[in-house]
């Protein structure tokens, strides 16, 4: 059986999507901290069971009978997530499961200035030692996470942050997809694989594009980094989570995000999305709702 966790989130939900195009649904379990966020999974046939890094007894219930086990990293701003991920690693392992996989990051370094590098390096490491088979999946940075990084650029024109470097930045959707096709096949991927988009490209390259699609110039402009954590701080963003958005520009500065590579495109068997078709969207969107 194919167990999935963090199937009530955006990444394994789409996951488990896709995984009933490829496998029949009994062959799949969920393993969900909310069972009736999964009730759409239980009326298709999937086994779902409830399941979180803190319980692990429950946890070891939901992977009953696993023959791979889909980790999701967990997304707790507050707390070391790393004792949940060995608690998942150690629940797969005593399930029986012969592989297990982890949506990991593209960035993986114990020194990396970006806080989930750090975490994913040290998952990836329980993982080796973990006695089982396994799989990283170190997928790119999403994409929409633009929306948030460049701020309000199509009211003002400008897209003001840190110095930043370039990002292979990658649509979620494409990435749930080629889980779902790794963990569906018969292809073993041993150890770290890398899901990204084709390219990778700075807020400049980002600036041009926009101006390109909206046919109106967005600057860009940089920002110093203290007066950038000010600013986000001053707009009611907690001091530590503004540290940690820092350490994303801190990291691509040193190149962290620029890897490309091209099995994503393999796995889906076609070109992934682009930081263009994303602003395309965007653009699209101001257009049918009449702004300026
Ligand atoms: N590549 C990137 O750029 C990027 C960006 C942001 C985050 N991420 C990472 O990718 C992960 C998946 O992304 P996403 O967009 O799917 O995030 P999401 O929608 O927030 O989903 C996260 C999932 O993790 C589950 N979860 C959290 N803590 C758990 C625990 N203690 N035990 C079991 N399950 C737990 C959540 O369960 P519930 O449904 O019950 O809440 C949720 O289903 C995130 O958790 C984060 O680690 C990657």
């Amino acid at each position: 059986m194919i167990i999935v966790t963090g199937a009530t989130g955006a990444l394994n939900g789409g996951t488990v999507e896709h995984l009933l195009t490829l496998v029949p649904a009994d062959r799949i379990g969920v393993s969900v901290r909310d069972v009736a966020k999964a009730r759409h999974l239980a009326e298709r046939g999937v086994r779902v069971r409830r399941g979180s890094y803190d319980d692990p007894a429950g946890l070891l219930d939901s992977f009953e009978g696993a023959d791979r086990v889909l980790l999701v990293s967990s997304n707790d701003p507050g707390v070391d997530t790393v004792p949940l991920h060995r608690a998942g690693i150690e629940a797969a392992v005593k399930a029986g499961a012969r592989r297990i996989l982890y949506t990991s990051h593209q960035h993986v370094g114990l020194g990396s200035p970006f806080g989930p590098a750090r975490v994913h390096a040290a998952t990836e490491a329980l993982l080796a030692d973990s006695g089982v088979a396994w799989t990283s999946l170190r997928n790119g940075f999403y994409a929409h996470s633009l929306d948030w990084f460049l701020g309000p650029w199509r009211e003002t024109g400008v897209i003001a942050a840190p110095a930043d470097g370039p990002v292979s930045w990658t649509e979620r959707g494409d990435e749930a997809a080629a889980a779902a096709v790794v963990l569906a096949g018969q292809r073993p991927f041993d150890g770290p694989v890398t899901l990204t988009a084709d390219a990778a490209v700075t807020f400049d390259d980002i600036a041009a594009l926009a101006s390109e699609l909206t046919g109106r110039v967005v600057r860009r402009v940089v920002l110093d980094d203290e007066e950038w954590v000010a600013g986000q701080v001053a707009h009611g963003s907690p001091e530590p989570m503004a540290r940690m958005l820092l350490g994303f520009f801190q990291a691509a500065r040193l190149g962290r995000f620029d890897g490309v590579d091209p099995l994503l495109g393999q796995l889906l068997g076609r070109t992934p999305r682009t930081v263009r078709d994303l602003l395309a969207d965007r653009a699209a969107a101001r257009g049918h709702t009449g702004g300026t």
